[in-house]
């Protein structure tokens, strides 16, 4: 068991591998956090919380003038709320009787075998070999009986603590919780801690930032119904000395699709509260008398080995335990080749089928018909909506039209956007009421398109059946799953006044049904997800689709830059990345290697490559097969940051067994007559002898000196050529 508690010390300690965690319930029954970090063994770490009086910080009033006894001074599980701590909140609910207050005491715990699951939200889960253990610890108001639950399930061999909040209401009448998060982090001495965050924007997501904590509230936050491009659900706290290498790193996901918050604050003593959760801005849930509200989980782990080291926990644990779909491991995925950026919206069956044919002798194994297939869509002013096939473009029909591409051996892929309406379509013109618009107002419009209400369960049923019709009229081997707009007019029709803060989180809720009866029923189908480009790539969404289209951006040099920043949180398996015709001063070759630090493809129009470049494609995409297992589930390492002045961008996977390795080094600025660079290789077995190949010379060296004394970038190359060292251990 790796949670045990301590009846007379009244602590619980959570293990991992190699991190403790440990809570009491303390004093007043308030259950205080007194660590998380390094193994310690079972002891009670309560010296730690030194108590002084603090002025202007209240004391509970059953602390009986104990003036030294403030919650503005004590760390904390879960905040409670106007009871003297004037720190950030995890809770803020409005009570029946229209109070703002909530004062949670411990009142039971349990530990259970196995993970924790939510209502209606994703989570990860426990394969056969992971030891897995649950504490739910629940804390209730004596006035209102609105109980909360902690739930913490301790992914042992991960060292991953997985956790969320369940609100019960025991009380009699409704209540409104106004914000609601998913994990309160306190930390007793903060004031050594920066703080990394995803930042972006539409065509540059997840780049990345790294700041000092000082003393206000520092707020991470999506308020675009999505999790967006221009902020990630994730943030680390670091040590101020830490690097790639070495130092205390705690990472924090959110498994969440909507628009979400973190604050951390540093506070006069320096102590540093962490929340995460659903955004609170245009939130109010209604909790009826012995209903429950569940928040999304956080993904939390803890590391002395560096942003590296922090990396790779997050890495392992997203290839292992989010989805299991057979694409993530057992099936190969295929490389595609997608239409978009080589037809847009001008396409018909033939050219589809011309550039099936010219694609195969690229290696290409699928092609994606990508949008403007379906309604009357010739442009974004029309037809989404409208899920049944074009017969002006695709004349053959579907089934057909699927036939003769697998006749060529290729799979077909297709391209929806359920979410979505135009006006100009027949849903639209059947339904207008299953938009989102506010009454008297006009929606907003974006990219010509309105949002549909899939808070509604009817709208949910019919996006399930419409897709579900198409996806089982043909063999359809792959779908990209796009949202191409921010969600506005949060109202829907189908709820009362006084229920319109729901709306947002109830989107979100709807639309992982509408994923379950899609994607979950159709186990055969590989899916990626797609919000023009990465403005949905998160933690939850991963739990869908086994990879995600990193950007819309597929400028190479733009892309060092982007796979740099996700991985930091997302492994290579899970961005989606092509060569495209983006940047024609970058050698093919070149945007290759960069894509195969992701889901290798090819967006662009392959009838018209010329015969060398159409060798070019085939010989990389056949080293996209030979380095599949080391790109796909290898340990991956930053070698160079494209975010500082270098001349070289390098990164290196690393097989488990570290009898192989591939860097890549990318020269993006190469100053004439300079000096001699050397890239660094990480992660090999120091005694073991590598053979050392780039295609053209071969040495041998061990793992030592490729660590140590590095690898010799040759610098008479033109600018934007990539270096594949293919390490393979001979002894
Ligand atoms: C988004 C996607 C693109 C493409 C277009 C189609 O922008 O990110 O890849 O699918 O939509 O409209």
């Amino acid at each position: 068991m790796s949670i045990l508690y301590n009846e007379s010390k009244k602590t619980i300690t959570l293990h991992t591998a190699k991190t403790t965690y440990q809570l009491k319930i303390g004093n007043l029954n308030y259950v205080n956090h007194l660590y998380y970090g390094a193994t310690i063994h079972d002891e009670d770490l309560s010296y730690l919380i030194r108590r002084y009086d603090r002025g202007f910080s209240g004391n509970p009033y059953d602390s009986l003038k104990e003036r030294t006894f403030s919650l503005d001074a004590q760390p904390q599980e879960f905040t409670t709320q106007q009871q003297g701590d004037f720190r950030i909140n995890s809770i803020e609910v409005q009570n029946a009787d229209g109070s703002f207050s909530f004062d949670g005491r411990y009142v039971s715990h349990k530990i259970y075998s196995g993970a924790f699951t939510l209502n209606g939200l994703p989570t990860a889960f426990a394969n056969e070999k992971d030891t897995v253990d649950t504490l739910e610890v629940v804390l209730e108001d004596a006035v209102t009986k609105v109980q909360v639950t902690l739930l913490y399930s301790v992914f042992e061999e991960a060292d991953i603590i997985m956790r969320a909040v369940r609100v019960r209401n025991g009380g009699e009448g409704t209540i409104a919780l106004k914000r609601i998060m998913s994990l309160n982090m306190d930390y007793m001495n903060g004031g050594n801690l920066d703080m990394l965050s995803l930042p972006g924007r539409y065509g540059q997501e997840r780049q990345v930032e790294r700041q000092p904590l000082t003393h206000h509230v520092h707020k991470i936050r999506s308020g675009r119904g999505i999790s967006s491009h221009q902020q990630n659900p994730f943030v680390a706290l670091v040590d101020k000395k830490a690097n790639e290498d070495y130092g205390a790193c705690y990472g924090f996901a959110l498994m969440y699709s909507g628009s979400f918050l973190t604050e951390v604050e540093l506070d006069q003593y320096d102590q540093v509260r962490l929340v995460m959760g659903i955004n609170d801005r245009l939130f109010s849930f209604h909790v009826a008398p012995g209903e429950e509200f569940d928040t999304p989980a956080v993904l939390m782990t803890y590391t002395h080995k560096g942003l590296t080291g922090m990396s790779h926990i997050y890495h392992d644990f997203f290839r292992n335990n989010l989805n299991r779909s057979k694409f993530v491991r057992e099936v190969q995925r295929p490389i595609l080749i997608n239409t978009w950026e080589a037809a847009f919206f001008n396409f018909d069956d033939v050219k589809l089928v011309e550039i099936a044919k010219a694609a195969k002798g690229m290696g290409v194994e699928m092609i994606v018909m990508d949008d403007g297939w379906f309604g009357k869509r010739d442009d974004d002013n029309s037809g989404l909506g409208d899920w049944f096939v074009n017969e002006k473009k695709i004349k053959c029909g579907l089934t057909e039209l699927v036939r003769q591409i697998n006749d060529l051996g290729m799979k077909f892929g297709i391209w929806f956007e359920p979410e979505m309406v135009s006006e100009d379509s027949d849903l639209f013109r059947t339904h207008p009421d299953w938009v989102m618009e506010i009454p008297g107002r006009h929606a907003v419009r974006s990219r010509n398109q309105l949002v549909l209400d899939v808070s509604r369960k009817e709208v949910q049923d019919h996006l399930i059946a419409s897709v579900n019709r198409i996806l089982d009229s043909a063999n359809i081997y792959y779908v990209k799953w796009d949202l191409n707009r921010a969600i506005t007019d949060l109202w829907s029709n189908s709820l009362p006044a006084e229920c319109q803060g729901e709306v947002s989180h109830r989107y979100v809720l709807g639309l992982y049904r509408v994923m379950e009866g899609i994607i979950k029923a159709h186990p055969d189908i590989m899916f990626e997800g797609c919000a023009g480009g990465g403005g949905r790539f998160d933690p939850a969404m991963l739990t869908f689709f086994v990879q995600y289209w990193s950007s819309d951006n597929t400028k190479p040099l733009d892309n060092l830059k982007l796979h740099y920043g996700s991985s930091f949180l997302y492994p290579v398996c899970t961005m989606g990345a092509h060569v495209s015709e983006a940047s024609p001063m970058v050698p093919l070759e070149t945007k290759a290697a960069i894509a195969m630090c992701g889901t290798f493809g090819y967006e662009l129009d392959a009838t018209k490559l010329k015969k060398k470049e159409v060798k070019a494609c085939s010989k990389m995409s056949s080293l996209y097969h030979k380095f599949y297992d080391l790109n796909f589930f290898g340990d991956y390492y930053r070698l160079t940051s494209p975010f500082e002045p270098v001349n070289l961008v390098a990164w290196e996977s690393v097989s488990k067994d570290k009898s192989e390795a591939l860097v890549t080094v990318v020269t993006v600025n190469l100053t004439m007559n300079g000096p001699q660079e050397y890239i660094y290789c990480k992660g090999l077995a120091p005694d073991k002898l590598y053979k050392v190949d780039d295609g053209s010379n071969k040495v041998i060296a061990s793992g030592m000196a490729l660590m140590h004394a590095g690898i010799p970038i040759p610098r008479e190359v033109p600018e934007f050529t990539a270096f594949l060292y293919h390490l393979k251990a001979v002894k």
